[in-house]
């Protein structure tokens, strides 16, 4: 009897990791496969998923929550308004905004914006997200000091500080903070986002397969992305009246600065009370105030932003130099001149 069921354990057993590795076999990936998923297979560390046990949660509820800042709780009840100012797509996109993910090109970036609709801001696209394994890189140390320090290596602290910081806003709770992090991973990086050759490609899959070096797959894989999103804080121009004088402006790219990023925020005082628009007198009044020390001068908010207003707690947050380059802060100059001419 006894011999009876260890014998069909170990049928049942052997069925089990044949067919283990039958599907192993035949790992092959399209443009949809997740590469969190094939990074894991290979070995990797386990990337942060929700959990999904908490009543309430759902990534349609994270999603609501993201774009409109409110959302249903668990009893049908909705929830207070998370920012009195902001939503979180104020400042990030959700979708990809980097043609090639290796890079924080601004420039690529701004063109990407252009060609698919995108508004071109400080904050980085929050599409791949939970891919990442290090955030407020660089310098928002400078900026957030101590605070940055929990939210370094970890994706839900850092979802919280922008709540609370970045947005001005109440802090989310658990369902709330789970289904951030749902949503969050709808928008995951896929096989189909970066621009891997062939060669590569059959590299990595050999290696799920068993028929390679899971190590350096990792790495190979990893090469094809940006593992944090790089941050440089930069000074306004010494001489604000010459500005960056070494640089050949193109008003034409400042008109999509303008267009992208300043007006999503400012046109019709969307996320902002001070109000942009295509008017003469728009341009003119940042045109007088481009070599002055004050907050209405575009060196000073773009490079320094604005600290919140008594009462108000809305601000500008600053441009690194991967969200803006002098370029186009000098091309924003040249648009600016010529529309308040
Ligand atoms: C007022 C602008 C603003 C708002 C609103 C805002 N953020 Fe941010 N957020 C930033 C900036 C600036 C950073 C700095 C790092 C970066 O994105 O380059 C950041 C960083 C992050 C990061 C880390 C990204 C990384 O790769 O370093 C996450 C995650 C994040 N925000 C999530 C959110 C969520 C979720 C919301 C809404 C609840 C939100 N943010 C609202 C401006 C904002
Ligand atoms: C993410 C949203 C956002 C973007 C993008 C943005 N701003 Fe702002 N800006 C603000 C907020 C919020 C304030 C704070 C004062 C307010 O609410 O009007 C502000 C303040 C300013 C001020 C000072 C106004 C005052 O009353 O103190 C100027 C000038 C300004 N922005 C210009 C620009 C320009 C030029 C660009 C494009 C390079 C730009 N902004 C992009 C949100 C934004």
């Amino acid at each position: 009897m006894n011999k009876i069921i260890i014998v069909s354990i170990a049928v049942l057993a052997n069925i089990f990791l044949v067919s283990l590795r039958y599907e192993d076999a035949t790992y092959v990936f399209d443009e949809n496969t997740s590469i969190a998923a094939t990074l894991e297979k290979l070995g990797d560390q386990a990337y942060t998923k929700p959990d999904m046990s908490i009543p309430g949660v759902s990534a349609e509820a994270g999603k609501e929550l993201m774009l409109y800042g409110i959302t249903k709780g668990p009893k049908g009840k909705k929830v207070a308004k998370q920012s009195k100012h902001f939503v979180c797509t104020s400042c990030h996109n959700v979708v990809k905004e980097d043609p090639d993910l290796r890079s924080a090109d601004p420039q690529a970036r701004l063109i990407y914006a252009k060609e698919n609709g995108l508004p071109f801001l400080q904050g980085t696209t929050l599409y791949g997200a939970v891919n990442r394994t290090s955030f407020y890189n660089g310098d928002y140390e400078k900026k957030y000091g101590d605070l940055v320090k929990p939210a370094r290596n970890n994706i839900r602290e850092a979802i919280q500080l922008c709540a609370v910081e970045c947005s001005q806003g109440r802090p989310l709770n658990e369902w709330e903070m789970e289904s951030v992090l749902a949503f969050l991973w709808t928008l995951e990086l896929k096989m189909g986002d970066i621009q891997i050759n062939e060669e590569d490609a059959q590299e990595i899959s050999d290696a799920v397969n068993g028929g390679g070096n899971e190590k350096e797959a990792v790495d190979l894989l990893k090469s094809y992305y940006l593992q944090g999103s790089p941050a440089t804080f930069v000074r306004p121009p010494d001489n604000r009246r010459t500005g960056f004088n070494d640089i050949q402006a193109d008003p034409e790219n400042g008109k999509l600065v303008y267009n992208l990023s300043c007006l999503h925020c400012h046109e019709e005082g969307r996320y902002a009370f001070f109000k942009l628009d295509d008017s003469k007198y728009s341009f003119k009044h940042l045109d007088k105030h481009i070599p002055r020390y004050t907050r209405y001068s575009m060196y000073q908010v773009s490079r320094w932003g604005t600290s919140p207003m008594a009462g108000k707690e809305t601000y500008m947050p600053n441009y690194t130099l991967e969200r803006l380059s002098n370029q186009q802060l000098e091309d924003l100059r040249a648009y600016i001149e010529q529309k308040a001419d």
